[in-house]
């Protein structure tokens, strides 16, 4: 059994990042500038546009952070993420979800000019990835394909099994899995609440993306041996044996799952660095107008 290190590999993708931003800058060129909204007081949402902040900060980029009470009206966060739109020193944005139930997300969403859509989840973006032209893709799933990459896992041909069909993670990962290339060419199933006999699916699988958000629901005895398991939950649990009270736990039982398995991510350490890394990448793109 191999540990795919996220951590390990984050760092070395941030590196790469950081050597380029570098040589532009010595170039004269244009800083990657990346703006966060962030809307009310979420403490997860808190930590993760941390991060994002950090991780800017660590590559060179610039970063701007425009935080916003959660009484904010539908109509004036449209407007505010029009006047981003409109500043051509910004080449990124992310509005942190999820916003107040007052705030419709899919609006917001299509109100970010595609171009600047590092998040990938702008209906032109999600379109161009599935019909394999260039685009911004969601992060999680493509830093998954980044240490599938990166570890020369094989994927052509095989079974891979995706639990989870969210928008972000679960049918961006399904698609990418099975376009053409390397990693690619596999053959995917997407399972979900409704799906039956999903240990039957689950033990034909080579590799297995759990992504349904349920603290370790994949158990030993759904995994073939010799699986390749990703698991990108990340759910904090109350703990007695942690200074703060909580861990974070996966979608996968790791502890018997990891001893069947060829490769098996860590939670934490394993699919999460990866995903702010993904983040970056497509900032950086976004300040080379590579995509668009
Ligand atoms: N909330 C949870 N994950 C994400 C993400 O990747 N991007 C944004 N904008 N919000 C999130």
């Amino acid at each position: 059994m191999e540990l795919i290190d996220g951590k390990k590999i984050a760092d070395a993708v941030k590196q790469e990042i950081a050597l380029e931003v570098e040589s532009i800058r010595v170039a004269g060129g244009k800083i990657p500038h990346l703006c966060a909204i962030l809307v009310g007081h979420d403490g997860a949402s808190e930590t993760y546009v941390g991060h994002k902040e950090k991780s800017c900060a660590q590559v060179g980029f610039k970063s701007t952070l425009l935080r916003f009470e959660d009484t904010i009206s539908e109509a004036d966060l449209l407007a505010e993420i029009i006047k981003v739109n409109d500043d051509d020193d910004i080449d990124g944005l992310i509005v942190q979800m999820p916003l107040p139930k007052h705030i419709n997300e899919q609006k917001i969403i299509e109100a970010i000019n595609p171009k600047k859509d590092v998040d990938g989840f702008h209906p032109i973006n999600v379109g161009r990835m599935v019909i394999g032209l260039p685009a911004y893709i969601s992060a999680t799933p493509d830093g998954i394909m980044e240490l599938l990459r990166r570890y020369s896992i094989p994927t052509a041909g095989k079974r891979c099994v995706v639990i989870g069909r969210s928008n972000i993670v679960g049918r961006p990962m399904a698609n990418l899995l099975s376009h053409k290339g390397t990693p690619g060419d596999c053959t995917v199933t997407i399972c979900h609440s409704r799906t039956q006999n999903m240990k039957e699916v689950c033990l034909e699988a080579d590799i297995i993306v759990a992504a349904l958000g349920k603290p370790e629901f994949l158990t030993a005895d759904m995994v073939k041996e010799g699986a390749t398991v990703i698991d990108v939950g990340i759910t904090r649990v109350a703990s007695n044996k942690t200074k703060n009270g909580w861990k974070l736990v996966g979608d996968v039982k790791f502890d018997e799952v990891a001893p069947k398995c060829s490769f098996i991510t860590p939670v934490p350490g394993g699919v999460g660095p990866m995903t702010i890394v993904s983040l970056m990448k497509n900032t950086l793109m976004a300040a080379k107008r590579e995509i668009y």
